[in-house]
C-alpha cells in the first residue's frame, strides 16, 4: 500500500488523537498532519508527547508547527479528558475527528482495573465527548474512530485485554447502528478499527520480530476451541495501518467495524450469528 503520497485532503480538519505520543497513535498523528489536518496530540506522558512534537516539527519543518498541539492528559480522568476537547477547540476552533487510541495490552489479570478504565471506559467517554463536540452533520471528514484489536474478535488467553477490546467493538457497533443514530439524530460516524499486530523498528532485527510473532501467536490462538489452521499472523509496520486508517476515515459507515491486519487492505468484520 502506498502511504507516501498525501493529497491535502484533510485541509482545515481538526483531529484529536489519544495516546498520540508513540506507536500507532503517533503514526496516525503523522498521517493526519501529512494530509494537512490540524492535530491535537493527547498523551499522559509529558516526555513522550514533547518528544513526539519535537520530532514532527523537525520532520515537517514549520509547515506543521501551527497545526500541532500537545496536551498532557490522562484520558481515564474525566475532567482532564473533557478539558482536552475544550483546549483543542480554543486552539483550532473545532473538532472533526476523534481517535480513541490510548490503550494497554494486558496478559492474564495484570492491571485489570486500569485496562478496563483505559481500554473501555475512556473509549466510551471519548465517543460521548466526540458526539458532544463534533458538529452534528454528515461529513466524510468527521468521525469518531475507536481503536479495538483483532484480539477483540478472537478467543485468546488475555481475559481483560480481549474483553475490553470486544466491548469497544460491541459498543461501537451498537451506538452506530441505524436505530440509534436515528433515535439520537446523530450524523457523526462512530467506527472501530481492529488492527492486527503492528510494530515498527524491526528492519534490522528479524530474530526479535520472529520471537514477538511466536509470542503473539500463542496468546491469540491458545484459547481457540478449534484452532483455525489457516490463520495467518504477520507483524505489519505502521505504514499499512496508516493507509487502512485513512481508508476507513474516508469510506467507513456509522457502526462499521474494520479489520486492518497482515499488511492487507482493510476489510469489514461481519457478525452473522444472531441470538
Ligand atoms: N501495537 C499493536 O500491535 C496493536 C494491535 C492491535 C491494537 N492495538 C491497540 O492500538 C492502540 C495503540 O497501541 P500501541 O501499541 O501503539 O501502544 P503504545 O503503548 O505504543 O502507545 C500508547 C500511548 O498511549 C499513551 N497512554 C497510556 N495511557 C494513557 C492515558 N491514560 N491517557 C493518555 N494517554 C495514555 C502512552 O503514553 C503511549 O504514548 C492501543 O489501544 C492498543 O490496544 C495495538
Amino acid at each position: 500500500m502506498n502511504t507516501q503520497s498525501s493529497n491535502g485532503d484533510l485541509h482545515g480538519t481538526v483531529a484529536l488523537i489519544t495516546g498520540g505520543g508513540q506507536g500507532m497513535g503517533l503514526a496516525i498523528v503523522e498521517e493526519l498532519l501529512k494530509n494537512d489536518a490540524h492535530v491535537s496530540l493527547i498523551d499522559i506522558s509529558e516526555e513522550i508527547g514533547n518528544n513526539a512534537i519535537h520530532e514532527l516539527e523537525i520532520k515537517y519543518k514549520s509547515s506543521s508547527s501551527n497545526r500541532l498541539l500537545f496536551i498532557k492528559c490522562d484520558v481515564t480522568n474525566e475532567i482532564e479528558f473533557e478539558d482536552s476537547f475544550k483546549k483543542t477547540i480554543e486552539q483550532f476552533g473545532k473538532i472533526n475527528i476523534v481517535v480513541n487510541n490510548a490503550g494497554i495490552m494486558t496478559k492474564y489479570l495484570t492491571s485489570w482495573e486500569l485496562a478496563i478504565d483505559l481500554n473501555y471506559k475512556a473509549v466510551v467517554r471519548g465517543t460521548i465527548l466526540g458526539l458532544k463536540y463534533i458538529e452534528n452533520k454528515v461529513d466524510k471528514n468527521s468521525a469518531v474512530i475507536n481503536v479495538a484489536s483483532i484480539v477483540g474478535l478472537s478467543n485468546t488467553v488475555m481475559p481483560i485485554y480481549q474483553s475490553t477490546k470486544r466491548a469497544v467493538i460491541d459498543f461501537t457497533k451498537s451506538i452506530g447502528c441505524p436505530f440509534n443514530s436515528k433515535a439520537t439524530g446523530n450524523n457523526v460516524r462512530v467506527m472501530a478499527i481492529c488492527p492486527g499486530a503492528t510494530f515498527d523498528g524491526f528492519e534490522n532485527n528479524i530474530e526479535v520480530k520472529n520471537a514477538l510473532k511466536l509470542e503473539i501467536e500463542e496468546l491469540i490462538t491458545s484459547g481457540e476451541e478449534t484452532p483455525n489452521p489457516n490463520r495467518i499472523l504477520i507483524i505489519q509496520s505502521t505504514d499499512y495501518y496508516k493507509a487502512a486508517f485513512l481508508y476507513v476515515l474516508k469510506n467507513g459507515k456509522n457502526g462499521d467495524i474494520w479489520i486492518a491486519e497482515n499488511e492487507q487492505p482493510p476489510r469489514l468484520a461481519h457478525f452473522s450469528i444472531q441470538y
